[in-house]
């Protein structure tokens, strides 16, 4: 099996490769488990040096803009026709840079994943068995949704999201239900939580300050925090969410159900909660080593962030054997494992295989 990753150079792409590598096959469209022999990593660039998995010799790097139909098709071309295909569909504008920027938030989100589709389909008719299509929507696309007080917002509720981005992800989740109806390819959308702690600089997503809580003060760095540390949030960790889109990608869909999307599993935080279990996992002796946190608040993240409310339940999940995220003390402790080379204070490392 050929496995092609956009947003390959993302930080969800990256570490999904990683996780690939590592798996001892996926489960095609007939629930059969191949080995997988090839990623293609797919970005707007491709990356100088090949270090990390880019480097991996089963690891192939393309540069294709996904607005461009052609290069859709051309990148699909990449993979023979008699090979059995998975796609997870990864790149795109996060929600800051789409609501500030409607007609990008459309071109890339919305007009890049129907190019995929349609490359997909157009080699489902050419004669290749139907490829899987991952989707990774967000739980943006629920937002007046929130509404209703008291009452947690489930895998079937109504998707009316109240930003750009969240409507561009609600769009293609009902393109993946209709192209998989139609036999074009078997789709599964993921919709994710805000994933913490997210490694690097801010980016542009309007949820980043949930990350830069914990990292720049571990990297000795200040944290200026433009949502109220009270405004509750939903976040997963990163290992869980790598892993449960994995088990999306295997799992048996009921072949009755025209809905292909599942909340992921998620927990509500706010941003005091992750201070004070940053605090809790760094020793008392090097608290003096962490980046101050900064009160700043932006009317505009304010706004966008609180409409993306954190009242979640998600059954698909749990009936798929998802895995649960961990409490925000171990979400800490794997950040600090796993990305943790810039870090100030002690900790341990990631294990490589
Ligand atoms: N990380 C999160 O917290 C989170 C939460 C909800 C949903 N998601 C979704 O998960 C996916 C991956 O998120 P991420 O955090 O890895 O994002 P990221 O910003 O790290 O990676 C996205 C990648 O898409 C690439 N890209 C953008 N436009 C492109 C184009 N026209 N053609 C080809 N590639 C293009 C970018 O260069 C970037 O490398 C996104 O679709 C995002 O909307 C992420």
């Amino acid at each position: 099996m050929e496995v092609i990753i956009t947003g390959g150079q993302g930080f969800l792409g990256q570490e999904l490769c990683r996780s690939l590598l590592q798996v001892d096959g996926l489960l095609d469209a007939h629930g059969k488990k191949l080995q997988v022999s090839k990623i293609i990593l797919v970005d707007t660039t491709v990356p100088v040096s090949r270090l990390g998995v880019n480097a991996d010799e089963k690891v192939q790097l393309e540069s294709v803009d996904i607005t461009s139909p052609t290069q859709c098709r051309a990148l699909l071309g990449k993979v023979k026709s008699g090979h059995a295909l998975s796609l997870f569909h990864l790149a795109g504008v996060m929600s800051g840079a789409a609501e500030k920027d409607f007609d990008l938030g459309l071109k890339v989100n919305l007009d890049g994943t129907r190019h995929l589709l349609d490359a997909c389909r157009a080699r489902t008719e050419g004669g290749a068995a139907r490829p899987k299509f991952v989707f990774t929507s967000s739980l943006a696309v629920f937002g007046e949704t929130y509404g209703e007080q008291g009452r947690a917002v489930g895998d079937t509720d109504k998707i009316v999201p109240k930003n750009t981005y969240g409507m561009t992800k609600a769009v293609c989740e009902l393109l993946v239900n209709d192209y998989t109806r139609k036999g074009f390819l078997d789709g599964r959308t993921a919709r994710l939580p805000t994933v913490i702690v997210r490694p690097g600089r801010p980016n542009a997503a309007t949820t980043s300050c949930f990350s830069g809580v914990v990292r720049e003060p571990l990297h000795g760095e200040d944290a200026v925090l433009p949502v109220a540390r009270t405004l509750p949030h939903s976040v997963t960790s990163t290992r869980a969410l790598i892993s449960n889109l994995v088990i999306l990608h295997d799992a048996e869909w009921p072949p009755t159900l025209a809905d292909r999307s599942a909340n992921l599993p998620c927990r509500p935080c706010t941003l005091q909660q992750l201070v004070d279990a940053l605090y809790e996992v760094v020793p008392a002796e090097e608290h003096s080593k962490l980046g101050k946190i900064i009160d700043q608040e932006d009317a505009f993240l304010s706004r966008v962030v609180g409409s993306m409310g954190s009242n979640l339940s998600y059954e698909r999940a749990r009936e798929l054997k998802m895995v649960p995220v961990p409490d925000l003390k171990t979400v800490i402790e794997e950040f600090l494992e796993d990305f943790g080379d810039k870090s100030v204070v002690s900790r341990k490392r990631r294990k490589t295989a």
